[in-house]
């Protein structure tokens, strides 16, 4: 095993082995999982941009290079060299003839690996979760996060929109009291970590006309749920001059993008993650929409007929498990408006027709997802806003900036917000947000 014949192959990932078929090349990764067949060996290496299966025949190979690879570890690191060989029963199209091996870093048999090939509980693998994250599953995951960020932001950028991040330090809430992380900021008041970018992009709308913030946003949720994270990130567009209708349609375009960008991109991790393909490629706009009235309906009935637990109580807002049920009745996301005022934030414009009701939207995503999107016109009048920051008892003096924009040149403007970790789940199959992001911080967990 001479150093000179490994390197002298051309480098290659996995993800790109369609190009160098029939050729020899070299890949850096680490073992995934070795199979022994009699004078056969089947070591499966990873990347980080997909998995190969490797052959190494007895016969085939030098003595050192067979007993090299017999002995190796799970998630050793090693530098491979083989030949690309097509083959349609393999998950990546492709195997590797193995022609020579250098081990990087051999883990020797006495530390294992702790995340065996066996199952674990949900517990231990958060607490590995820096290792977790090398299993082909989660890989997958983590590869579509990146491609459903990329797409998100260039469905803005490449419609006219400008980039302007908020600050994550905040002096005011957003989303409600109830929730804010609190610190100290030096001798002066309380500052908070931002639930949302949303007000002050509002300011930037009615200077930039179109624009949109991402990053992350924090919400000390007390609840342990399977959609809630403490940490999360939130991408949101504002834009200046547009009514909820054209927030819809901004929505569904937006969504049907980054859904079709992911089908472009992921083919083999959607496989890896046993992701039903036909039910993503069904997500294309227009979507459904319904008043929040039609899906109280909706509720009622499904309760009458036993499909859901508890009745729906008109006026409140909807459970997780209202809509698990209102989204599963759907194969597209459906957009649900018009929201009692009451349940909604203070921010949010009456419904002229019924000022009962709000100008908003939840876009809830199909097989009972639940909430990706929220959004809503916002209050234009200077009078209005103020009447509302102190009927929800929120400190006037913190929100005289805010205000301003309804003092200078208001006009009906309107954005939502999208959490990527709900996307994640969505599109790819999981049953919890905690899997969506590298390293979750939930109610109770915030190690490693
Ligand atoms: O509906 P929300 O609370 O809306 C806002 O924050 C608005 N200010 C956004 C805007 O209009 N610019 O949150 C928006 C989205 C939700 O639909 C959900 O996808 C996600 O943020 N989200 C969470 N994701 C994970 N964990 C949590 N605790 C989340 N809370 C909200």
């Amino acid at each position: 095993m001479s150093d000179s014949a490994v390197s002298a192959a051309p480098l290659a990932t996995i993800a790109s082995l369609a190009q160098h078929e029939g050729q020899t090349v070299t890949l850096r990764g680490w073992l995934y999982n070795l199979r022994e067949s009699g004078k056969l060996l089947f070591p499966i290496f990873r990347d980080g941009t997909g998995t190969i299966q490797g052959i190494v025949p007895k016969a085939a190979v030098p003595e050192e290079v067979f007993t090299t690879i017999k002995n190796l570890t799970q998630e050793s690191s090693v530098v491979v060299t083989g030949k690309v060989r097509a083959d349609k029963r393999a998950p990546s199209g492709f195997e590797l003839d193995v022609e020579n091996i250098e081990v990087i870093h051999r883990i020797p048999e006495e530390t294992p690996f702790p995340i065996s090939l066996k199952e674990h509980g949900v517990d231990f693998l958060m607490e590995h979760r820096h290792l977790w994250i090398r299993t082909p599953r989660q890989s997958a995951i983590l590869r579509i996060r990146a491609t459903i960020m990329r797409a998100a932001q260039e469905y803005f950028d490449t419609n006219g929109f400008i980039r302007t991040d908020p600050p994550i330090l905040t002096p005011n809430a957003c989303e409600g009291t109830s929730e804010l992380f609190e610190m100290d900021y030096f001798d002066q008041e309380k500052a908070y970590l931002t639930q949302s970018g949303q007000l002050y992009i509002e300011a930037t709308a009615l200077a930039l006309g179109k624009v949109y913030s991402f990053g992350p946003t924090f919400r000390a949720e007390k609840s342990k749920t399977r959609r809630h994270l403490t940490e999360f990130w939130m991408i949101e567009p504002e834009v200046a001059y547009l009514d909820l209708d054209g927030l819809m349609e901004l929505a569904e375009n937006f969504v049907s993008h980054i859904v079709k960008r992911v089908l472009e991109g992921h083919q083999a991790d959607l496989k890896v993650l046993q992701r039903d393909v036909a039910k993503l490629e069904a997500i294309q706009a227009p979507f459904p929409k319904i008043s929040y009235d039609e899906a109280h309906a909706m509720l009622e009935e499904a309760y009458k007929q036993g499909a859901i637990e508890h009745p729906h109580t008109y006026g409140d807002d909807f459970g997780s498990p209202d809509e698990t049920y209102i989204s599963s009745q759907f194969d597209r996301p459906v957009m649900v408006h018009r929201y009692p005022a009451a349940v909604k934030a203070f921010y949010m414009e009456p419904d002229p027709k019924d000022p009962t009701k709000a100008l908003c939207l939840d876009v809830l995503a199909p097989e009972g997802y639940g909430e990706i999107i929220g959004g809503s016109q916002r209050v234009s009048s200077y009078e209005l806003l103020k009447s509302r920051i102190e009927a929800h008892n929120l400190p006037l003096e913190a929100f005289q900036w805010y205000l301003d924009l309804r003092k200078y040149g208001s006009v009906p403007h309107s954005g939502y917000g999208m959490g990527i970790e709900r996307v994640v789940a969505w599109v790819c199959g999981l049953d919890h947000v905690r899997e969506t992001i590298p390293f979750a911080r939930t109610l109770n967990r915030i190690y490693p």
